[in-house]
C-alpha cells in the first residue's frame, strides 16, 4: 500500500481495548500513519498503548490537552516526550509561561536523545464553545479574535502550531505564516451527516483553508470501507492545491 501524505490523523476514539487499536492501525497503515490518542484511550490503556502503536510504525498525536501551572505541565511534557510522541497538545489558555515551559521541557529531552523533538501545538478555543459561552466566562472578545490572539501567543512562546477549527485556519495561516502547524478536527466528507454543521469542513476544504493536518474519527471509523474512505480523502486532499 502507498504511504499517505501524513495529513490525515486518525482519532482512536471509542476503541474498547488494545486489540482493537492494533486492528485499526494494521488496517489503516500506511495510508494513515498518524494516530491520535485521546483522554479516553490513554486513561484506559496507559502509556503502553503508545508503544503498541509505535511498534506498528505509527506516529502519535497525544491529545491530552495539558492545562496547569507551568511546572506541572513541563513535567508532563517531559514524560510524554520521553515516550517519543510526535505531537502533543496543551491549552493556550494556560498562558504564555506555561507554553514556554512546555517547549523547554520537550527541547531538553530532545537534546538528551537522538531522534526528533516532540512538536507541541496549542488548543486555542474548544470547538464546543461559542460566543455566548465566552461572554458567560467574562471574555468579551469574540471566538475568532480569541483564537487569533492565542495562536499568536503560542507562536511567541515557541510552540509549533495550534489546534483550531477549519473555520479559523485561513486567518491563522495568514497571520502566522507557512511553517506554523495548524491541526483541524471537525471534518466531514459530505453534507447530510453533520452533527455540528457550523464548524465542520470537508477534508479538502480544511486543507485548502490552510490546515497542515486534519483529525478524522467517525468519518473513517463508521465508513463501510474505512481504508477506501481514507484513500478517497487522500485523493481529495491532493487535489486541494495545497502542498504545505
Ligand atoms: O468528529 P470526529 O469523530 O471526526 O472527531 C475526531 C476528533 O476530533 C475527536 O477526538 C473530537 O474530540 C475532535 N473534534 C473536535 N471538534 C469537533 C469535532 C471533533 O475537536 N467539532
Amino acid at each position: 500500500m502507498t504511504r499517505g501524505s501524513g495529513k490525515l490523523i486518525f482519532a482512536l476514539d471509542g476503541v474498547k481495548d488494545r486489540k482493537e487499536v492494533e486492528q485499526w492501525v494494521k488496517r489503516l497503515y500506511p495510508v494513515i500513519y498518524r494516530f491520535k490518542v485521546g483522554k479516553e484511550l490513554f486513561t484506559r490503556e496507559g502509556p503502553e498503548i503508545i508503544k503498541t502503536i509505535q511498534g506498528q510504525g505509527g506516529e502519535i498525536f497525544l491529545d491530552l490537552k495539558f492545562h496547569d501551572i507551568p511546572e506541572t505541565v513541563a513535567r508532563a511534557v517531559e514524560v510524554a516526550s520521553r515516550l517519543g510522541v510526535e505531537i502533543l497538545n496543551v491549552h493556550a489558555l494556560g498562558g504564555k509561561e506555561m507554553m514556554k515551559a512546555a517547549r523547554k521541557a520537550a527541547r531538553t529531552v530532545w537534546e538528551e536523545k537522538d531522534g526528533k523533538e516532540t512538536k507541541i501545538v496549542a488548543v486555542t478555543v474548544l470547538t464546543s464553545l461559542n460566543q455566548e459561552d465566552l461572554r458567560e466566562m467574562g471574555l468579551e472578545i469574540g471566538v475568532e479574535g480569541l483564537v487569533l490572539n492565542l495562536a499568536r501567543l503560542a507562536r511567541e512562546a515557541g510552540l509549533d502550531g495550534v489546534v483550531a477549527s477549519p473555520w479559523e485556519a485561513r486567518k491563522i495561516r495568514e497571520g502566522q505564516g507557512e511553517d506554523f502547524i495548524i491541526i483541524t478536527p471537525g471534518i466531514r466528507s459530505g453534507p447530510g451527516k453533520n452533527d455540528d454543521q457550523k464548524r465542520v469542513s470537508t477534508p479538502e476544504g480544511a486543507i485548502a483553508a490552510g490546515a497542515s493536518m486534519i483529525v478524522v474519527g467517525r468519518d473513517i471509523r463508521n465508513a463501510p470501507d474505512p481504508v477506501g474512505q481514507a484513500r478517497v480523502m487522500e485523493e481529495k486532499i491532493a487535489q486541494s492545491g495545497r502542498n504545505g
